[in-house]
């Protein structure tokens, strides 16, 4: 953890294990380490990062001003997968934010990415260390995948015990608005706040996504179609494409969530577990379409759906 803290203290990016998906580290104070995060990821420049603190007295050096609403969501998932956006300190680089007056903040709840904030003495601002569009990594093995040679170093912590990305939670208007659903859910979220957040991300409801969010994100580099429908009929759309896919020498996978250990669809967090290493898969398998199933949108399977939409080359409906 020392010789961790010490790379970040000299410019380096270290890649560490949360609760949810693998992150990018590199000190908020260090402007040229948060530009190479950007260049290493070829992350879009005007997308932010979210600042990890280890422990929520260091909420003042990030925000310029804690709402009581954040404390006392942070009372209530801290640490965990909750990311709350609030105005930026003047202390913390702009870079990180992508120029935003606001920042995203989070604790998480990892014994090593505490560790590593805690040794590095300063938050450490970490997107998911992956390639960006890729599936995010929940093992350091897909860290090595993506950024192997670009980065300092991996602190491998085994798979991520969640396996999908925090909720972000935007604080810094009049009302809450989910920015992206997550690992809270929108429930979870609501009992604390006494009322449903503003839902604001591409996909919510049937809204057609706006045309800034209509790139593929989260995705393997196969095409995957997302079948969506009655259960019955998606199942044997996707299972009639596959074959037919497999028959003119494309090989094709059936993606049917009950595989990866959705076995109850009161679970989805199962699913969540393994559903980025599963992408993965498909590429190391060397297959070329994905034929993935819709699942239930309760709980977790909101966030899951989300993410297949926005990994999705086409939709169709069965
Ligand atoms: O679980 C997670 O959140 C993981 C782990 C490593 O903590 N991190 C993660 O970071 O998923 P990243 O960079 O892949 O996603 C950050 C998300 C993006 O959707 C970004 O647009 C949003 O947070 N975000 C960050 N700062 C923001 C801000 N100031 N205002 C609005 N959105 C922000
Ligand atoms: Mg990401």
């Amino acid at each position: 953890m020392r010789k961790a803290a010490a790379l970040i203290h000299a410019g380096g990016l270290v890649a560490f294990p949360t609760e949810t998906v693998y992150g990018l580290g590199a000190a908020i104070n260090d402007p040229e380490a948060i530009k190479k995060i950007f260049t290493v990821k070829s992350r879009p420049a005007a997308n932010p990062l979210i600042v990890h603190i280890a422990h929520p007295d260091q909420f003042g050096e990030v925000a310029a001003a804690v709402p009581e609403t954040a404390r006392r969501l942070a009372g209530c998932f801290w640490p965990g997968p909750l990311s709350l956006v609030l105005p930026r300190a003047p202390e913390v680089s702009p870079l990180v934010s992508a120029g935003l007056s606001t920042v995203a903040i989070r604790m998480p709840d990892h014994p090593v990415a505490l560790a590593l904030i805690a040794a590095a003495k300063v938050p450490v601002a970490a997107p998911s260390a992956n390639l960006s569009g890729r599936p995010s990594p929940t093992s350091a093995r897909h860290v090595l995948e993506d950024l192997a040679g670009k980065i300092e170093a991996v602190l491998d912590g085994g798979p991520c015990p969640v396996g999908v990305e925090s909720t972000v939670l935007d604080l810094s208007g009049a009302r809450p608005v989910i920015l992206r659903p997550g690992a809270i859910t929108p429930e979870e979220l609501a009992a604390v706040l006494g009322s449903t957040p503003v839902m604001a991300f591409a996909h919510a409801g049937n809204a057609s996504p706006r045309p800034g969010m209509k790139f593929r994100h989260y995705a393997p580099r196969s095409r995957l179609y997302l079948i969506t429908g009655p259960p019955g009929r998606r199942h044997r759309l996707a299972v009639r494409l596959t074959r037919y896919f497999c028959s003119r020498g494309l090989p094709a996978a059936h993606f049917n969530p009950a595989e990866f250990g959705f076995l109850s669809r009161k679970e989805p967090s199962r699913l969540a577990h393994s559903f980025y290493a599963a992408l993965r898969s498909y590429d190391q398998a060397g297959i070329r379409i994905i034929l993935a199933e819709e699942i239930p949108s309760c709980g977790v399977g909101a966030t899951i759906m989300n993410r297949l939409r926005l990994a999705a080359t086409r939709v169709l409906h069965a």
